[in-house]
């Protein structure tokens, strides 16, 4: 059986695009293949520096797996931090990376154009990364279309090291689904925390009503026949709601009749009857801290036990026993 692993980041709390573009597809994997999923916490250190949000974020998005429905008896939920020997392992992986392969790494231009803090970590971030995969054997790593590059020198350094020192390491392949969507955000870019556009679909009750009205429209009366494929509201209504809710809601957009104001009440009263129980369960698992700390932890006992084989192997290999 395949190994599915991939990572993310704990940069905020989860919203509707990373959970429908991210959270979803993996919960889908994972019932499956056996996956490994966990909380890209050492990644975050890279742009957060306070710790109280570095710790609510992580938490947020261990709930939401959680609250997703992730069947932990049969994967294997963790902190990236708490197996140390990732960054152990990344040090020996710094040790064969060339420096041009970092250099020329997208991301990274990016951010050194974008931040103001650009720190070593954003430079050696791929390595991290490399490290977070190959660790565990995984042979199937599902990611966004901008992380492809980073896989590619995953790959890369992976296959250096079993030149190097002989055959250690699996080289994992990435997987992208060419149909997945982008979500878009409240102004119809790319939902991202970045742009602060997004929808957080297990927030309060209160915030998401204000981030639901605050979709951007035109400014067609409410007589006025309208264009749904046009519209931000209809977007997202279209990706949640029934095929039969959304024709329904198609005809009342180009009968006219229909207010902006109305479309963002029913996109607003469907998230909170789609989202529920996640909704539910994300809350309670928030107010006891707790139980995700006690999820976290038998995650921890299960992804040290690979940890622990491939790090003797890694370690023979390189002399260090
Ligand atoms: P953000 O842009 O909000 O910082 P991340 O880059 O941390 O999000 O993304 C975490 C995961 O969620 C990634 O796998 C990414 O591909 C997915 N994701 C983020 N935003 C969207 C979106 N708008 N549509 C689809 N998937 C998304
Ligand atoms: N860099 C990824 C992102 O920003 C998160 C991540 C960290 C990851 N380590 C990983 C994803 C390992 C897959 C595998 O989305």
């Amino acid at each position: 059986m395949a190994r599915i692993l991939t990572g993310i980041q704990s940069s905020g709390v989860p919203h509707l695009g990373n959970i429908l573009g991210a959270i979803l597809p993996a919960i889908e994997l994972s019932k499956k293949n056996e996956s490994f999923l966990f909380i890209a916490d050492l990644h975050a250190l890279t742009t957060i520096k306070d710790k109280t949000t570095l710790r609510n974020n992580t938490l947020a998005t261990a709930a939401a797996w959680l609250a997703f429905g992730l069947d932990t008896k049969k994967n294997v939920l963790y902190r990236q931090s708490d197996i140390m020997q990732v960054t152990e392992l990344m040090w020996y992986l710094n040790c064969i990376t060339p420096y041009p392969m970092l250099a020329n790494a997208h991301s990274f231009k990016d951010k050194a154009n974008k931040l103001s803090d650009v720190n070593a970590g954003l430079f050696t971030y791929p390595v991290l990364m490399a490290a977070d995969i190959i660790l565990y054997n995984a042979n199937i790593v599902p990611v966004g279309k901008d992380q492809l590059q980073h896989l590619e020198i995953t790959r890369d350094i992976a296959s250096r090291f079993n030149f190097l020192f002989g055959e250690t390491f699996i080289i994992p392949k990435a997987k992208t689904d060419d149909e997945s969507m982008i979500i878009p955000g409240t102004d119809g870019k790319k939902m991202s925390k970045s742009y602060d556009n997004c929808i957080n679909i297990l927030g309060p009750e209160k915030i998401l009503k204000k981030q639901i009205m605050n979709i951007v429209t035109d400014s067609r009366s409410l007589d006025e026949p309208k264009d749904p494929t046009m519209c931000n509201v209809f977007q997202i209504y279209k990706l949640i709601a029934s095929e039969s809710d959304v024709t329904k809601l198609e005809h009342r957009y180009k009968n006219g009749g229909l207010g902006y104001g109305h479309a963002k009440k029913e996109l607003f009263e469907l998230i909170l009857e789609i989202f529920k129980k996640p909704r539910k369960k994300f809350k309670l698992l928030i107010e006891n801290p707790n139980e995700i700390e006690r999820e976290l932890f038998e995650g921890s006992k299960k992804a040290s036990k690979v940890a622990d084989s491939v790090m003797g192997k890694v370690k023979a290999k390189l002399g260090l026993n």
